[in-house]
C-alpha cells in the first residue's frame, strides 16, 4: 500500500496484513489486520511513529522510498509490542543517524525484546515535547492501556492525536478513513474485547485525556483513522462503562445432545422473557466473537457436559478465557448433563472466581434431561429474567 496523505507533511506509511488470520497464535482476524506507521515532517527534523510487523518491513521501506526519504531525524517508539516495534532495528540500520525516542519503561521493554541498546535512546517524560520545526509532537503516557509503557503523541498544530493500540481494530483495508462506520466499529470492538477489556478500569481516565485534547483525527495503529472521533469515543465511553445490557451469553458445548436440550429450552424462555440472547457453539466457534458478546453482557451461562470427571476441554477454555478477559457481567451460571459424578460446576466457578459474579444455582442433569430437570432450567431462567428486569 502506497503512503498515504493525513495532512501536509503527514503520511500513514504502515503495511496492511489482508491474509493474517491468527494474532499472538490466540486471536483470530477473519478480516486481517494493518500496523499503521506514521511519518512527521517538520521544518527542521522528520520523526517516523513506531514501525511494522517485521514480515512486511520491506512495505514500510518501499513507503519510505517512495516518499523519497532520504533521512529519518527520530523513531518515536510508543508501544515496544513487536507488531509496532519490531522493524524499529532494521530502520535504525538503514538510518543509522535516527534516535528512538520513547519513555524509559518502553525502552527497557526495546532491550529486553528487541536489544535496542539504551545508548540509541533518547528518553520523554509524561508531558514532553519533540520539536519538528512548526509541527510539535506532544507525549502523553498512558500505561496499561494494554502493556505498561503506552503513551499517545498528539501533534498539536494538526491536532492529530495517534493512540497506539487504543481505539485500534484488527480490519485491513484500502481505506485510509473509518468512513465505513458500522464495519470500523464492529472490528474495533473486537479488538477492544480481545485485547482491551482486561484493562477497562484504566480506560476512561485517558478517555479524559483524549476529550480534553479535542483531536480533530484519531490515528490508532490498528486500522482506519478516525476524522469522526465521536465514533470511537462514544464507542470506548460505552464498553468500558459499568453499564450492563440485557443480554445473556450463552456459551455450549454438546456431545450427544442432552446438554443441547437444556440450551434449547433456556433459550427459549429467555426469550420469551425479552432477555436478549447470544449463544455461540464452543465446538467451532471464533472465540473473538465470544469476547464482543461479554463485552454488553449481564449473564454468563457455560453449558457443558462432564467429560472424563470433569467440563469439556472447550467449556474449561471459554471459562478461562472469560475470567482472564475480565468482562462487566453481573451474574453466572453452570449447566449442563453428566452421566455419573463429576467436578465440572467445581471446575468451572473456580475458573470465573476472579470475576466475583454472583453465581446462580447450577443445573444438571443426569443424562437426558427429565420434566424436572426442565423445569429447574425453566426456573433458571425465570431468575435470569428478573435480575436483568432489576438491571433497568
Ligand atoms: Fe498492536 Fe499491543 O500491539
Amino acid at each position: 500500500m502506497a503512503p498515504r496523505k493525513l495532512k501536509e507533511g503527514v503520511f500513514s506509511v504502515g503495511a496492511i496484513d489482508w491474509d493474517r488470520r491468527l494474532f499472538d497464535s490466540l486471536i483470530p482476524l477473519p478480516l486481517g489486520t494493518s500496523y499503521n506507521a506514521y511519518l512527521v515532517q517538520g521544518a527542521a527534523k522528520t520523526a517516523l511513529l513506531d514501525s511494522v510487523e517485521p514480515a512486511l518491513a520491506k512495505d514500510l521501506f518501499a513507503n519510505l522510498d517512495e516518499l523519497g526519504l532520504r533521512s529519518i531525524d527520530y523513531v518515536v517508539c510508543r508501544h515496544a509490542e513487536q507488531d509496532h516495534s519490531g522493524t524499529i532495528p532494521a530502520v535504525l540500520q538503514r538510518f543509522p543517524g535516527a534516535r528512538v525516542v520513547t519513555n524509559q519503561k518502553c525502552a527497557d521493554l526495546l532491550a529486553l525484546h528487541l536489544r535496542i541498546p539504551a545508548t540509541s535512546c533518547d528518553i520523554v517524560a509524561d508531558g514532553a515535547v519533540l520539536e519538528l520545526g512548526g509541527k510539535s509532537l506532544q507525549f502523553t503516557f498512558a500505561p496499561w492501556v494494554h502493556w505498561p509503557e503506552t503513551m499517545f503523541s498528539f501533534l498539536r498544530e494538526d491536532k492529530i492525536l495517534f493512540t497506539c493500540d487504543f481505539f485500534g481494530s484488527h480490519l485491513a483495508t484500502g481505506t485510509l478513513y473509518a468512513d465505513d462506520e458500522h464495519d470500523v466499529y464492529l472490528s474495533a470492538k473486537r479488538y477492544y474485547a480481545e485485547i482491551m477489556m482486561p484493562f477497562r478500569q484504566k480506560h476512561p481516565a485517558y478517555l479524559q485525556k483524549v476529550e480534553a485534547m479535542g483531536p480533530a483525527l484519531i490515528a490508532p495503529s490498528h486500522g482506519p483513522v478516525y476524522r469522526r472521533p465521536q465514533l470511537i469515543l462514544d464507542a470506548y465511553r460505552d464498553w468500558t462503562s459499568d453499564k450492563v445490557k440485557n443480554e445473556a451469553v450463552i456459551a455450549y458445548v454438546s456431545m450427544h445432545g442432552s446438554t443441547k436440550l437444556m440450551v434449547d429450552r433456556l433459550v427459549d424462555r429467555l426469550v420469551g422473557r425479552g432477555v436478549g440472547v447470544k449463544q455461540f457453539d464452543l465446538a467451532t466457534i471464533d472465540i473473538g466473537e465470544l469476547a464482543m458478546g461479554l463485552v454488553d453482557a449481564a449473564t454468563l451461562v457455560i453449558a457443558t457436559p462432564t467429560v472424563l470427571g470433569g467440563p469439556h476441554p472447550s467449556a474449561v477454555y471459554a471459562a478461562y478465557l472469560a475470567g482472564a478477559l475480565k468482562p462487566k457481567l453481573r451474574h453466572a451460571v453452570i449447566i449442563g448433563s453428566q452421566a455419573w459424578g463429576g467436578k465440572t460446576v467445581d471446575t468451572l466457578q473456580g475458573l470465573l472466581a476472579g470475576l466475583k459474579l454472583e453465581m446462580l444455582d447450577p443445573v444438571m442433569s443426569k443424562g437426558l434431561p427429565s420434566a424436572e430437570v426442565l423445569a429447574a432450567v425453566d426456573r433458571l431462567a425465570e431468575a435470569i429474567g428478573a435480575r436483568h428486569a432489576a438491571l433497568a
